[in-house]
């Protein structure tokens, strides 16, 4: 299990107060679509996305970087049981969604450039560390149900 200071908790709830999840969310998955393409595949329902506008004008990107960037709130909130929070949801993209469990990352390290270009200034090297050392949990969680 992962071991948070006072500092760290605090420092994670500041950065996810500041975060806007209507922008963040749509932001972040488009930029994961387009930047590692073969992400693409798994979004079979989005409809044809291709070429970088497509993703970013695309409703249903734009809703499922919603969905996802909402279910962080859960792990903000159980920052001392995030394995047993996304058990289900870790099993979810396992069995059902066939998810390769490397794309976690590439979509966490999105979120954390999404966020960075939004908070600038309030996103120092430190802060960054202790997000990224969050969102790391966050992985890990989402890989728990992988055997
Ligand atoms: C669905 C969260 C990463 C592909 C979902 C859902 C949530 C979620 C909450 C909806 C589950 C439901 O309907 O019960 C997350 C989180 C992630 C993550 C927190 C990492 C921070 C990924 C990645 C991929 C992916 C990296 C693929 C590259 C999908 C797909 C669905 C889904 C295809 C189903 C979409 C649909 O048909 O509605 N995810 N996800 N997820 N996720 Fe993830």
């Amino acid at each position: 299990m992962v071991k948070w200071t006072d500092q760290e908790r605090s420092t994670v709830r500041a950065v996810w107060e500041q975060i806007n999840i209507d922008e963040v969310g749509p932001e972040a998955l488009a930029r994961v679509l387009i930047v590692y393409p073969w992400t693409e595949r798994y979004f079979g329902s989005l409809g044809e996305l291709f070429t970088a506008s497509a993703v970013l004008n695309n409703a249903k990107v734009a809703a499922h970087g919603r969905v996802v960037l909402r279910a962080l709130d859960e792990a903000v909130k159980n920052m001392d049981n995030i394995e047993d929070t996304y058990a289900a949801l870790s099993q979810l993209h396992y069995e059902k969604l066939h998810v390769d469990p490397d794309n976690f990352r590439l979509l966490a390290d999105c979120i954390t450039i999404t966020v960075a270009c939004k908070l600038r200034s309030a996103m120092g090297p430190q802060v960054q560390a202790t997000w990224q050392k969050f969102l790391s949990a966050v992985v890990d969680a989402l890989q728990s149900q992988y055997h």
